[in-house]
C-alpha cells in the first residue's frame, strides 16, 4: 500500500520565537534540501507547545508567525513544501483520540523524554494527561500524512520509535482482512510443530518488545522454508510483523547531525545560554555581538601569541573559512602575527553575507503579513486533504463509518 503514495517527508517544530543560526545549520538548511527532493510537510506544533506552556499560553501566537517568517527567510519555499499549523488541521486530533483508546499506558510511561523533561521544566506541573500524551501526537501528526522519512536530531528518536510501534499496534488490530487470522494460522501449521513454535515465540518477541532481531530471524526461517505457497509466504510476511493490511505506514528517522554551530561563547548555539547570532539580527548588532567575542584568554596583549583551538572564533571559522583563511588564522594567532580583531572580520563578512538575503526575504513578509497567512491558509488546506485521505481509511479500520 504504501507504495502508492510518493515518500512524504513531515518534520514540526514548536513554536519558539525568531529562530537563529544554530537552527539554520542544524535543521532548515537540510529542509531547504529536502523539499527539492520529496513532498515536504513542515509545521508548526502549536499544540505540543502548549503541553508544557499551558498555564501561559500568551506567546503562541507571536511565535508562530515569528517562526515561520524565518523558516520562508532561510528559503524554505511554498511552492514546493506545504506548511502549516498543526491546530488548524483538527484531524490530527482526531487520530491522536483514536490511537489513544489503544495505546498502553506503559509505553507512553517509558518514553525517555516523559521523565527527563518533567524533571528539566520543575518549575511546570508536567503531570498532565497532555503531556504524557506528548509522543502519540507527535505520531498522530506522523502517521496522519503517512509520512516515510521524518527529519529529526537525536533527541526525537525515541518518539519516532514510538511511533512504529504505534503504526504497527494498529496495522495488527485493525488491518486484518476477513479470514486472514485464520489463513496466516493454517500456513504456519504446513511449516510443522517445532518450526511453528519457534516462529510464534519470534513473532511475539518482535511484537510485544519490539525485537527487530526476532523479526528477522523469523523472516529467515522463512525463506528457507520450501514447501511454502507464494501465498502463503506472503500472507505470513505481513503477519509477522503484525500486519495484514497496511493502513498506517511506519516511518522512519533521517536523523539530523547535532548542529555544528557554536554560539558567540563558544558553547553549543542555544537561547537558554545567550549566545545566539538570530536570523533577522540587525548588521550592526551581528558586528557587535562577533567584535565582542571573547578569544583565548592567553592574548592579553596584541603581541601575546594564541591558540586558536581555546577560541571560540576559531570554532566560527571552522564553519565559515575555506583552507587558506583558516591556515591564516593558524599562523597568524600562534605568531601574533594577527590582531584578534582581524581575525574576527572574515566571520562577520560571512555572517552578515548569509543573512543579507534571508533578511531581505523576511522583510516582504513583515511588509505584508497577509502573504504569510495565505501561504500558511493554503498549506493547511492541502495538509487537511492529505489527513482526510488517511482518516476515512482509519475510521472504517475502526468501524465508524455510520452511513
Ligand atoms: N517534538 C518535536 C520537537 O520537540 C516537534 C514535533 C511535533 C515533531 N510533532 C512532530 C517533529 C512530528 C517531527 C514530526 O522538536
Ligand atoms: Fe581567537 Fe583569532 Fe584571536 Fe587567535 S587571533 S585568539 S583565533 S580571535
Amino acid at each position: 500500500m504504501a507504495a502508492m503514495y510518493e515518500a512524504r517527508v513531515l518534520s514540526g517544530m514548536r513554536p519558539t520565537g525568531r529562530l537563529h543560526l544554530g537552527h539554520y545549520h542544524g535543521v532548515l538548511k537540510n529542509w531547504v534540501r529536502l523539499q527539492a527532493e520529496y513532498t515536504c510537510l513542515f509545521f508548526v506544533a502549536d499544540w505540543h507547545a502548549l503541553t508544557t506552556d499551558y498555564a501561559e499560553p500568551g506567546a503562541i501566537q507571536q511565535n508562530t508567525w515569528d517562526m515561520v517568517i524565518d523558516w520562508l527567510a532561510a528559503g524554505v519555499d511554498p511552492g514546493q513544501a506545504i506548511l502549516f499549523i498543526q491546530s488548524q488541521v483538527p484531524e490530527h486530533a482526531e487520530l491522536h483520540l483514536l490511537l489513544s483508546m489503544m495505546t498502553p499506558l506503559g509505553w507512553l510511561e517509558r518514553v525517555p523524554t516523559y521523565k527527563d523533561q518533567q524533571e528539566k521544566l520543575a518549575d511546570k506541573d508536567l503531570s498532565t494527561y497532555g503531556f504524557l500524551g506528548y509522543p502519540l501526537l507527535q505520531s498522530a501528526d506522523i502517521l496522519i500524512y503517512r509520512s516515510k522519512f521524518v527529519p529529526v536530531g537525536e533527541d526525537q528518536v525515541p518518539h519516532v520509535e514510538f511511533t512504529r510501534e504505534t503504526a504497527r499496534r494498529f496495522n495488527h488490530l485493525y488491518g486484518r482482512e476477513p479470514g486472514f487470522e485464520e489463513k496466516a494460522k493454517a500456513a504456519v501449521k504446513k511449516m510443522g510443530t517445532k518450526k511453528a513454535r519457534l516462529l510464534n515465540e519470534l513473532r511475539t518477541k518482535f511484537l510485544e518488545q519490539g525485537d527487530a532481531e526476532s523479526l528477522a530471524r523469523a523472516q529467515a526461517l522463512l525463506d528457507d522454508q520450501q514447501n511454502l505457497s507464494r501465498g502463503d509466504r506472503e500472507r505470513l510476511y505481513g503477519w509477522l510483523d503484525g500486519g495484514g493490511k497496511k493502513i498506517l505506514v511506519e516511518p522512519e528517522v533521517l536523523l539530523t547531525e547535532a548542529s555544528r554551530m557554536p554560539g558567540l561563547d563558544g558553547q553549543k548555539m542555544s537561547k537558554s545560554y545567550g549566545n545566539t547570532i538570530a536570523l533577522r539580527e540587525d548588521p550592526e548588532s551581528v558586528a557587535r555581538k562577533v567584535r565582542t567575542m571573547p578569544t583565548d584568554p592567553a592574548r592579553v596583549k596584541r603581541t601575546d601569541p594564541g591558540t586558536p583551538e581555546k577560541c571560540p572564533v576559531w570554532a566560527l571559522h571552522l564553519v565559515y573559512s575555506d583552507e587558506a583563511r583558516k591556515e591564516w588564522v593558524q599562523q597568524g594567532c600562534t605568531t601574533a602575527g594577527i590582531g584578534c580583531l582581524e581575525c574576527k572580520q572574515p566571520i562577520i563578512d560571512a555572517i552578515q553575507a548569509e543573512l543579507a538575503p534571508m533578511r531581505e526575504r523576511a522583510q516582504a513578509y513583515i511588509d505584508d503579513p497577509t502573504l504569510v497567512k495565505n501561504i500558511v491558509a493554503d498549506g493547511c488546506e492541502k495538509a487537511r486533504r492529505l489527513a482526510e485521505e488517511t482518516m476515512r481509511d482509519v475510521r472504517e479500520a475502526m468501524g465508524l463509518t455510520h452511513t
